[in-house]
């Protein structure tokens, strides 16, 4: 089938490869040239630059023949006849000083361009049934408004589906070559038949639930099962975690194993974090939060984890000073990783931001960073052009190099190396010095590295004070 991508990030590009891969001819639109260029390059290290996901470059390089990437909307309309189908793949962040409403003026300004060049398809054309499939999370009457603008635009001969993504970053390709589950959202068969032909390889498959729903449905599943997801991680944090740093002798990866062997329970969201980051969590919740407040529902409990989360940071972070005594003033300080997680260069909502945020207010003398895959994403966030205060942010190519001359260090990336990386510390920075484990990748090394004499402040742990 013809299939045109509106947006080439890390659904939509994920997603068409994994199209192109089934056979379809994707073209695949976006605005941002740079990032056009370096996905349709058919470099894998371009590729993997601009988006780090294992197995992308890949699939891309495989499909070259299968997919077209651009960024000049002549090409959208001169394919615009032939199209089967349009996935709408645009972001929906959180409307900067609101109460978690969304920021849908991507997504409209793409619908609106969209419908107005449909508008003017002619002939024969006209008669070419068309579905127009949402990716991007929205709120849930969505729908009815890609309707209006179509509707308005005197849009002929097309359908409206909702098709959210449940990839897990960092692991997008295996997860959207094996899925979990498909979830289609759309009011007629005519739909559902069309959207069963695109997805015929997973539609057959015996291991994924494909699950067929009408579209608001569909839009509300998503948002409920970010929240659900993003509650747990906070109920973590903020019971579990905050019990162990509580009492002495409490392991938290022991009261994991007992916690998680109920099936009930099951063992996803038992990790303890100073964050939990991401571009989903936070603004998906948020978007629920401020869609049923709309309605007057009191959304005390669901806010209750944004909270929490913002708190496990702030109070991570002051727990140097209250709990060690440790103040960043004059102080070079290295951040060992800065993606919101391993395994992405990602770092939407990254809790390192909010981190290298405070340091600089603390007056830091310098932020040594070092991450394997996010520091290229991270400098466009501190950029020094725009604040002479980042001047004191420097990046290394090394954990070795960004440890080396620090009075303190801070984990903050599950990044699996890290676990090793209590040898490194032992080498390059001897005690008395501060460890700060964000996510508790040295725990089997406490005992050893506290006996040494550093103080060791870790999500999960009470203060252990150097011996
Ligand atoms: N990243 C995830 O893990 C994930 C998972 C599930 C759902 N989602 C949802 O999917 C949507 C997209 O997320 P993402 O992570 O791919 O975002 P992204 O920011 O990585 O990609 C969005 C792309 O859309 C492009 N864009 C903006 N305006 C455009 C326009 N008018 N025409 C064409 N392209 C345009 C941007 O340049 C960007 O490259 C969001 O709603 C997000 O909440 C994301």
């Amino acid at each position: 089938m013809k299939l045109l991508y509106l947006g080439a990030g890390f659904v939509g590009t994920c997603s068409a490869a994994v199209m192109a891969d089934s056979g379809h001819d994707i073209l695949i639109y976006d605005i941002d040239q740079i990032k056009i260029k370096m996905l349709g390059s058919g470099d894998r290290d371009l590729i993997q630059n601009c988006l780090f996901e294992d197995g992308l470059g890949d699939l891309l390089v495989q499909n070259k023949d299968q997919i077209k990437f651009s960024s000049d909307y002549n090409d959208v309309v001169k394919n615009l006849d032939t199209l089967d189908a349009v996935f709408m793949c645009l972001p929906t962040p959180e409307k900067k000083g609101s109460k978690g409403e969304s920021d849908l003026s991507y997504y409209y300004l793409a619908a609106e361009e969209l419908a107005k060049n449909l508008a003017k398809r002619n002939g024969e054309a006209q008669n070419k049934y068309i579905v127009i499939i949402n990716k991007s999370t929205v709120p849930i009457e969505m729908i009815d408004e890609t309707e209006k603008i179509m509707k308005k635009h005197g849009v002929k001969n097309f359908g409206l589906a909702s098709n959210p993504e449940f990839l897990v970053e960092g692991k997008a390709i295996y997860g959207s070559l094996k899925p979990d589950r498909i979830v289609i959202g759309a009011w007629t068969e005519e739909d559902f038949k069309i959207i069963r032909n695109i997805y015929q390889r997973f539609y057959s498959s015996p291991t994924v639930k494909y699950i067929e729903v009408n579209p608001k449905e569909a839009a509300a599943g998503k948002l409920l099962a970010n929240y659900y997801l993003f509650s747990k991680l906070a109920i973590c944090y903020d019971v579990i975690g905050r019990t162990c740093e509580t009492f002495d002798n409490l392991q938290f990866e022991n009261l994991r194993k007992i916690i998680s062997t109920d099936p009930r329970l099951g063992s996803w969201g038992l990790f303890d974090s100073f964050f939990a980051g991401g571009s989903c969590f936070i603004k998906d919740t948020a978007s629920l939060a401020y869609q049923l407040e709309e309605k007057g529902v009191d959304v005390s409990y669901i806010k209750e984890s944004l909270r929490i989360n913002n708190f496990q940071c702030d109070n991570f972070y002051n727990r140097a000073g209250s709990e060690a005594q440790f103040s960043f003033k004059n102080k070079a300080v290295a951040i060992l990783g800065v993606a919101f997680k391993r395994d992405t260069n990602d770092v939407r909502n990254s809790g390192a931001i909010e981190i290298v945020n405070k340091l600089l207010d603390d007056q830091v003398k310098e932020i040594k960073i070092y991450d394997p895959a996010a520091m290229w994403m991270f400098k466009k966030v501190f950029d020094v052009e725009k604040d002479s205060r980042y001047k004191v942010i420097n990046y290394y190519n090394s954990e070795k190099d960004s440890l080396s001359g620090t009075s303190a260090c801070m984990i903050l990336t599950d990044w699996p190396k890290f676990r090793e990386i209590g040898s490194v510390i032992k080498q390059k920075c001897p005690a008395p010095y501060l460890i700060m484990d964000g996510r508790r990748m040295l725990s089997a090394q406490f005992d050893e590295l506290q006996n040494l004499g550093y103080d060791i402040i870790a999500v999960g742990s009470p203060f252990l004070k150097g011996k």
